[in-house]
């Protein structure tokens, strides 16, 4: 998973290595201050009780012992602000460098994901949850930046940090340098063990809160259902009752994680308590100086930052790393429905034929048996039965929504599946039920069938789709923004929009999924011209429950549990007093 992560990272490799060498020139400077010590004793106490250290640290003690005091305090004043002086541009670029380098790679995964999820098949979008995807897109994102954040680039800062101090307190005294480093394989042990267990509580957290989005996004979908069932109450406590699981599991793994830096401090206390007592014995028998003592004190209390540090930094990148693994669902899923079709749908000239088709979204339940079709070039074919008889499975059969588990669909004597998606779809056009409409103009909604259409073929689609009075009535005309999912615009007006998409896109295969099943008179009357505009000149597939629609389809198909029971046009059907016989008679006494 890290090397997952790593491959993001790689793609800004002048970048990381920016980063990598200004991190390491603060972390050299930030050591400079410690060994400050040396010259600031013995400007203080006089040499004797400081040792040389590297030449620089030998030319400063030279130069600070050799005015009188004051002067060598003031010399020192300026060494020190000297240091953090060139320390200061560097931490900034360092911030400057890091968060480009943070928000580059997190903007890649997002893009990624999105762009994948696009891509992926109608049938994996029905599979799937959307809450649980916008919670991958949004949170987990969020949390790779975090481990990023956290579990890189404080991990590179710190490790630098870390072996200039630990270089310091070798230098200082390797006695005390090996007690200290004596204690510490028991530390990491207790960090490791603990750093296991937060990952595996992590991962169900993050399952919990996405199904607290799951259910957040479902009740917004479906307020109408839950108004009208009354089941306020019963969504509220199921709500209730996920948000009490995900706060004690919030709760207890955060526990979980604090124990980290917690327990690595409590052993800080015992470490020191070490130092101390074996560090004043060397000092008494004369094997070190106290200056060496200081810097090792200095660099043994300063070291305890980045390792408390790199604890959190573990903690937060195997915390990241589990929203990585979520991430990389989506991004290495594979689809079912292949665009593998090499030829391009150029035009529609014969005839749709389902040859022997039988469908079933899983193996225990057939929806669609060896159906066998054929709709002609020109021809409107209602398709009417029962609701749960698979109309709308074997309309999604056409644009490739699915794929048959058996038989071919063929466009003019060839195989769909031979043809690449992005071609067959454009020769298609859907209008169903629930028009989505999206949070953009009203413009650029009816412009999602052909977004390089002209003015005039925009102004034309408008006339035949009856919009023209809708639209001079809005406020701003063309540029009105639909609200949010356009809940502010009647169930008509939706689907004329629709229409008007469907005739810029002007594809020459029509599929209307009960277009206008939800519609008063006076709307349906508006939307059955503009459907007959629609329909001119194309092949069209019409489900419909009203009969006034279905009656002048050239020919009518009776779909009933995945087999085509009855077949013919209006007056035949009647004679033959079967299923389509006794649902028209049942509407007509209505
Ligand atoms: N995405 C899906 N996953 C599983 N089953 C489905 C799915 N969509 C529809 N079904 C089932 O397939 C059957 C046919 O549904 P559908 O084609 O929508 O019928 P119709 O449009 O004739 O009402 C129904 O039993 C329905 O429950
Ligand atoms: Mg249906």
């Amino acid at each position: 998973m890290l090397r997952k992560l790593g491959r993001y990272l790689f793609e800004y490799k002048a970048l990381l290595i920016s980063v990598l060498i200004i991190m390491m020139i603060v972390a050299i400077l930030s050591g400079f201050t410690v060994g400050m010590i040396t010259p600031i004793v013995s400007s203080l106490f006089g040499s004797t009780y400081a040792s040389s250290g590297p030449w620089i640290f030998r030319w400063l003690i030279k130069w600070v012992t050799q005015g009188d005091r004051l002067e060598n305090l003031i010399k020192l004043a300026i060494s020190l602000i000297l240091i953090y002086g060139i320390k200061f541009p560097f931490s900034l670029l360092l911030y400057y460098l890091s968060d480009s380098l943070e928000q580059r790679t997190i903007a890649d995964i997002r893009v990624d994901m999105f762009g994948k999820l696009t891509n992926l098949s109608y049938r994996f979008h029905s599979e799937t949850k959307s809450g649980e995807l916008l919670s991958k897109i949004t949170n987990d994102t969020e949390k790779i930046r975090f481990a990023l954040r956290r579990g890189v680039i404080h991990l590179g800062q710190n490790m630098f940090l870390l072996v200039v101090y630990l270089g310091l307190a070798l230098w200082a005294s390797w006695r005390l340098f090996f007690l200290a480093l004596l204690l510490t394989p028991f530390t990491l042990l207790v960090i490791q063990f603990i750093g296991k267990k937060v990952r595996g509580k992590f991962t169900t957290l993050r399952k919990e809160r996405a199904f607290l989005n799951t259910l957040a996004s479902e009740m917004l979908h479906g307020i109408k259902i839950i108004k009208s069932f009354g089941m306020e109450r019963y969504e509220l406590d199921r709500f209730k009752e996920a948000n009490v699981n995900y706060r004690k599991n919030y709760v207890k793994s955060h526990l979980l994680k604090a124990f980290l830096p917690a327990s690595s401090e409590l052993m800080g206390a015992v470490l020191a308590g070490g130092i101390l007592v074996l560090g004043g014995i060397l000092i008494f028998r004369g094997v070190i100086t106290p200056d060496r003592f200081l810097v090792f004190l200095g660099s043994i209390i300063l070291v305890q930052q980045p390792i408390r540090q790199l604890n959190l930094a573990y903690g937060d990148l195997q915390h990241g790393l589990a929203s990585m693994e979520s991430a990389l669902e989506i991004i290495e899923a594979t689809d079912i429905i292949r665009d593998e079709g090499k030829e391009i749908l150029k035009s529609f000239g014969k005839a749709i034929r389902f040859e022997d088709v039988s469908f079933s979204y899983d193996e225990s339940k057939p929806i669609l048996k060896n159906l066998n079709l054929k709709i002609k070039k020109g021809e409107t074919v209602a398709l009417v039965g029962p609701s749960g008889g698979g109309k709308t499975t074997l309309v999604n059969l056409i644009p490739r929504f699915f794929d048959p588990v058996s038989g071919v669909i063929e466009i003019d004597g060839k195989d769909i599946r031979s043809f690449s998606l992005d071609s067959l779809r454009k020769k298609i056009g859907i209008v169903t039920q629930d028009v989505i409409l999206f949070n953009d103009s009203v413009r650029n909604n009816i412009l999602y069938g052909n977004p390089k259409a002209t003015k005039s073929k925009l102004n034309e689609s408008i006339k035949k789709s009856h919009l023209t009075t809708f639209v001079s009535e809005l406020k701003k005309g063309l540029e009105t923004e639909i609200g949010e999912k356009g809940e502010r615009i009647s169930g008509g007006e939706k689907q004329r929009i629709a229409i008007a998409r469907a005739i810029l896109k002007n594809p020459p295969i029509l599929i209307l999924d009960e277009a206008t099943s939800s519609l008063d008179a006076v709307s349906e009357k508006l939307l059955q011209d503009a459907m007959a505009e629609l329909l001119k000149g194309r092949t069209a597939i019409i489900i419909a429950h009203r009969l006034s629609t279905v009656r002048c389809a050239d020919r009518i198909i009776v779909l009933s549990k995945g087999e085509v029971v009855e077949e013919g046009n209006h007056s035949e059907l009647l004679k033959k007093n079967g299923l389509y016989a006794q649902h028209y008679t049942l509407q007509f006494k209505e």
